[in-house]
């Protein structure tokens, strides 16, 4: 017997009402981010294996335990991308973007891999929507791209609160890193082998390792403390996003599972989720660009987890949605029945929010019926033998059965507005 084909584990096929809600969001989202000037990028799915070591950090779950790493046939260390901003990053640099100076604002949308355990809302193939900011360092930009994760968040009418964060600069987190390593210092035989080895390396990811005994054991680790100059950072932009009405909580054991923060962080969490309930994450990492040897260049962004996302938006936000079906009634109307369909999507019958569908179906008219009410079509167009030799169409209404007659031999715009006007009625 063949083998039964299968998914990978952590994967799935999007199709039907979550592909519906996927699309959905990227269309709300590539408008919120046109209106404020993000560029769409699209680098590649996968890179060199180097480029997520130095960036996202060799001591991290995401590069440690969870890199999907392969070889090529020229021997080449690759790895499929864990997340995007070291590849937006990678390519600043190497396409030179940041040359002419000011800001380069990018988004992009697309699959991220990490070999975690799967669960509810967590996969190994999973779908990021982000975007980066790069070359301005004042707080209106940490707070103009918070702010734009949570625009993005109440168009799609998410219910999600904002937690906030401040890491520190280097001197900060040097200090913080000490106050952890003293923390841990007397239990250090209960953490898990990989967080014996953090406390030296960089202490400041046991704070986010998954391994239960690890997360009851950092219970009452100390806050980080910031200098002079972080603390009037961190107020600046706590008082822009009350000045721009957005809400938010803070919380100073949020620390990030990426090692290229170096401020403000940020994530979005819902009530609605579960246990992996952050919808986003993102925060300023001003010092990754001059470390991957591009000019020293302040960035900030975040990435919206898509799968968690589409759960959790309502099912009708669909943007285009079934329409008008076209029936031609018997082999005689068939092309008829098209030839409609086309002229009244050249029209734009429906400005793009729905489909004009040409029902493709021999079939009797009751059985073309039960179809459309299937698929969802509000409306019907019939054409049949009498429609055709009194040169009308038959509009019908599917929920109150209520039928009008059209001409059909008017110029298209016009065949367009008599439709328009009979559904209106
Ligand atoms: P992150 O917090 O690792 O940040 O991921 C962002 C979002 O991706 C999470 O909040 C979550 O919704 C989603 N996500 C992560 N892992 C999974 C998974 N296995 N299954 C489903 N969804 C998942 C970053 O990736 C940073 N690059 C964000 C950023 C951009 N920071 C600055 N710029």
């Amino acid at each position: 017997m063949t083998e039964k084909l299968s998914a990978p584990r952590g994967t799935r096929d999007l199709y039907g009402e979550e592909m519906a809600r996927f699309e959905a969001i990227e269309t709300l989202a590539r408008a919120a981010f046109s209106s404020m000037g993000y560029q769409q990028i699209r680098t590649p799915i996968f890179e060199s294996r180097s480029l997520f070591e130095r960036s996202v950090g060799d001591e991290t779950d995401i590069v440690k335990k969870e890199l999907y790493v392969f070889r090529d046939r020229k021997d080449r260390e690759l790895a499929l991308r864990p997340e995007g901003t070291a590849g937006v990053v990678r390519a600043y640099i190497e396409r030179n973007m940041g040359a002419a100076g000011g800001v380069t604002k990018l988004w992009y949308s697309g699959p991220m891999f990490r070999y975690e355990r799967p669960q509810g809302g967590r996969y190994r193939q999973f779908y990021q929507l982000g975007c980066e900011l790069f070359g301005a360092k004042s707080a209106m930009a940490d707070v103009e791209v918070a702010g734009l994760a949570i625009k993005i968040l109440a168009t799609l009418k998410i219910n999600a609160r904002l937690k906030i964060n401040f890491i520190g600069c280097e001197a900060c987190r040097r200090a913080y890193a000490e106050s952890i390593r003293a923390f841990f210092a007397a239990k250090k035989e209960k953490l898990c082998p990989d967080c014996i080895v953090r406390l030296e390396r960089n202490p400041l990811r046991v704070l986010d390792c998954k391994v239960e005994t690890c997360r009851a054991e950092r219970a009452g680790a100390p806050a980080i403390a910031l200098c002079e100059t972080c603390s009037a950072q961190y107020a600046e932009i706590r008082q822009g996003l009350s000045e721009m009405k957005i809400e938010y909580v803070e919380d100073a054991s949020m620390v990030r599972g990426l090692d290229y923060y170096t401020g403000f962080v940020f994530e979005a969490v819902s009530e609605n989720l579960g246990a992996q309930d952050a919808v986003l994450g993102g925060g300023r990492y001003d010092g990754l660009v001059a470390q991957m040897g591009g000019p020293p260049t302040p960035a900030v962004g975040f990435a919206i987890g898509m799968d968690r996302l589409a759960s959790l938006v309502a099912a009708d936000i669909r943007v285009v949605g079934p329409f008008l079906l076209v029936i031609g009634l018997g082999a005689q109307n068939q092309w008829g029945a098209m030839d409609l369909a086309r002229r009244l999507r050249a029209a734009s019958v429906v400005g793009g929010t729905g489909s004009v569908e040409c029902a493709l179906s021999e079939k009797s008219l009751k059985a073309q019926l039960k179809d459309a009410d299937r698929r969802g079509f509000p409306f019907v167009a019939i054409l049949g033998d009498g429609e055709r030799e009194r040169g009308v169409v038959t509009i019908r209404d599917m929920k109150s059965g209520e039928q009008k007659e059209i001409a059909t031999g008017v110029a298209d715009d016009e065949l367009a507005a008599g439709v328009r006007r009979s559904l209106l009625a």
